[in-house]
């Protein structure tokens, strides 16, 4: 009986929600599309059957729901390598960078970090110079790579984190974190990663990375809502809550709890968000990391076998598909990318992002501070006949672009259409 159930919920897993919209859908990096089946069912049963507020009322359907949240920061924490009580719900990967930066940092602390950095890690940085924490950018190669080196030799007395992502959201760029992590743990400095766009298809494990801080999205590759997100805080690690408020525990005093994960969640939680990223996660241990990987990896080689030193297209990032995660980005020679994406939303239907990418100094180390560049997303629901659709529209509209050029004079500079 048991075996037949979990047979029958086996496949239900790996059903996908058809999109309303007939797009092809390729800006997995941005948020995942579709959800496995499992997923929306779990949001919907819970908002029409259950929902009530976790920890704040001891009832029935509030227990129940407690019950679910519980249940999600295990699936959360099995997923990473982590203790439940590890981790921290947010609305989404940079909230839990923010409470990483913002509940540790203070005057005089020294951080270093890279250039590939998304603006959910250079922003708060950035604000917080103005009280006196100085941050170093390490340089990185022209595909995106980082000499975990170099950021042991940008390391002052006075460094209290290094912040690496896991892998880039321009180019996809797997960074050296397990040596990064070795460094932190060697000179005693904090260690916060960023899994936004890893956690779910690279293996990520907070012991071998020795990460201190894990902030992960909970609606990338691990196919919850949006709106969800988790931050690990590794057990006795000093933080301070950044928002204050009602938490369901000492509500007798006004003192905010400094307590993980509570007193890091003050509000009420996104219950229904956090029930399906739990299903979301499941989905991913169920199917496998290893295969999400390989179907991504996959997708990405064949995409980048049809476009790579095709006429006019420049690709960036690493050559070989294994030192990325499922991300190809690149420009048509002599088209602004945001044509290039507009083009192939309207005309042939397929969704991908252009432009700068959130991430201003990674587009400086791979040489596309003036144009940007568009940006191809796979998922696990994507299909070889998808990415050679992809392929051959945007060879299309390399040849457009190659004709214009020859009629029209084009600055290369300024990537104009
Ligand atoms: N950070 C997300 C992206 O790279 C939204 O598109």
């Amino acid at each position: 009986m048991g075996e037949e159930t979990d047979d029958v919920k086996g496949k239900e897993m790996t059903e996908q929600r058809k999109g309303g919209i007939n797009m092809i859908y390729l800006d997995n990096a941005a948020t995942s599309f579709p959800k496995p089946a499992s997923v929306t069912d779990a949001v919907t049963e819970c908002m029409t059957e259950w929902c009530a507020n976790p920890g704040r009322s001891g009832h029935e359907m509030a227990m129940k729901s407690a019950e679910a949240v519980y249940r999600a920061r295990i699936e959360a924490a099995g997923l990473i390598g982590a203790g439940p009580d590890e981790i921290v719900f947010t609305q989404n990967c940079t909230g839990a960078l923010n409470i990483a930066l913002h509940g540790v940092l203070r005057p005089g602390d020294h951080v270093v970090t890279t250039m590939m950095e998304h603006n959910s890690v250079l922003r708060p940085l950035n604000a917080m110079r103005r009280y006196g924490v100085k941050t170093t950018v390490v340089r990185c190669g022209p595909d995106g790579r980082l000499s975990a080196e170099s950021v042991r030799r940008a390391c002052r007395d006075n460094t209290r984190m290094i912040v690496c992502t896991m892998a880039s959201n321009v180019t996809g760029t797997v960074m050296p974190t397990e040596e990064i992590g070795e460094i932190a743990a060697e000179k005693r400095i904090l260690f916060l990663a960023d899994g936004s766009q890893a956690a779910g298809v690279l293996e990520t494990d907070v012991e071998s990375m020795k990460a201190d801080f894990l902030a992960v999205s909970g609606h990338k590759s691990l196919m919850g809502p949006q709106g969800t997100g988790f931050l690990y805080i590794r057990h006795g690690t000093p933080v301070f809550s950044v928002t204050e408020g009602g938490t369901g525990s000492e509500s007798e005093s006004i003192v905010q709890p400094q307590t993980v994960p509570e007193g890091m969640e003050a509000g009420t939680l996104n219950v229904p968000g956090i029930t399906g990223l739990a299903e979301g996660i499941r989905f991913v241990k169920k199917t496998g990391l290893p295969e999400i990987r390989k179907k991504e990896e996959n997708l990405i080689g064949y995409l980048s076998s049809m476009l790579e030193g095709r006429k006019n297209i420049i690709s960036y990032g690493p050559e070989k598909s294994e030192q990325k995660v499922g991300i190809f980005a690149f420009n048509i020679r002599g088209m602004n990318s945001e044509t290039t994406a507009e083009i192939l939303d309207r005309q042939y239907g397929i969704a991908v992002r252009a432009g700068f990418h959130c991430a201003p100094f990674a587009h400086r180390a791979i040489g596309t501070q003036n144009s940007g560049c568009v940006r191809i997303s796979v998922g696990m629901f994507n299909t070889e006949k998808e990415i050679s659709d992809a392929a051959e529209a945007i060879l299309d509209i390399a040849e457009i672009a190659e004709k214009r050029k020859n009629s029209v004079k084009i600055s290369d500079k300024n990537m104009v259409y």
